[in-house]
């Protein structure tokens, strides 16, 4: 057996064993990987934290890349948005990057779920697989404020306890670029309408 082949069959395997374990419950199963808009956003709603990458304004690092650890959520378990809501103030060292240059990159792994050590997949191997969104940082409001609040302490309740005087905001990822390791052969590219398109979850019949 070719061994990329082995590896799916074995993931297949793994994948049915681990949704047929009465322990583990069944979790939301990856879609396959050449449906890399799906696997993207199955990604972006199954990780509760982000690495965010922004250029540092601090010395002795400015303008260099400065990669921090934030709480995110695409909407409450189940309700996918596949826009990356965060929970931030201004008194944070790389929200105060942002406010100089919104620019910056969003990582996600499924490494950070039981999936890969369950599957025996290193995180640096693209069969665990994982996600680097480009983009910038900017504030919501309104409804969207509304969605972005719901979404956020439904996966992250300690957020409602957080010190008020920090002026904490919502905000979102606007995604200009997703970037997908999932698979063998290279990093591969989904627009931002594909990625919005793309369902994470397999229909149920
Ligand atoms: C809401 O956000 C938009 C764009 O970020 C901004 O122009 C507007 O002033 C904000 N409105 C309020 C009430 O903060
Ligand atoms: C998101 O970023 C793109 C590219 O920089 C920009 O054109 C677009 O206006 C931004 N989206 C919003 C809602 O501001």
């Amino acid at each position: 057996m070719d061994a990329r082949f082995r590896t799916a069959v074995l993931l297949l395997v793994g994948l049915s064993w681990a949704c047929g374990s009465p322990a583990s419950g069944c979790r939301p199963r990856i879609p396959p990987h050449d449906q890399v808009a799906r696997v993207a956003r199955f990604v972006a709603h199954q990780c509760d934290w982000a690495s965010m990458a922004t250029i540092s304004t601090h010395k002795p690092v400015v303008g260099q890349p400065f990669a921090n650890v934030f709480s995110v959520s695409d909407g409450a378990p189940g309700t996918s948005s596949g826009v990356p809501y965060m929970y931030l103030t201004r008194m944070e060292i790389s929200v105060q990057d942002l406010q100089v240059n919104p620019q910056a990159s969003l990582t996600m792994s499924l490494a950070q779920t039981d999936y890969c050590r369950q599957q025996g997949f290193d995180p640096q191997s693209p069969l665990c697989a994982h996600i680097i969104l480009s983009g910038s940082v900017m504030e919501v409001n309104g409804t969207e404020a509304e969605f972005a609040k719901k979404s956020l302490f439904s996966r992250h309740p300690e957020m409602m306890d957080w010190p008020t005087d920090h002026n904490w905001f919502f905000a979102k990822f606007n995604v200009t670029k997703v970037w997908v390791l999932d698979y063998f052969g290279g990093v591969k590219t989904v627009t931002p309408e594909e990625y919005f398109q793309a369902t994470p979850f397999r229909k149920h019949n």
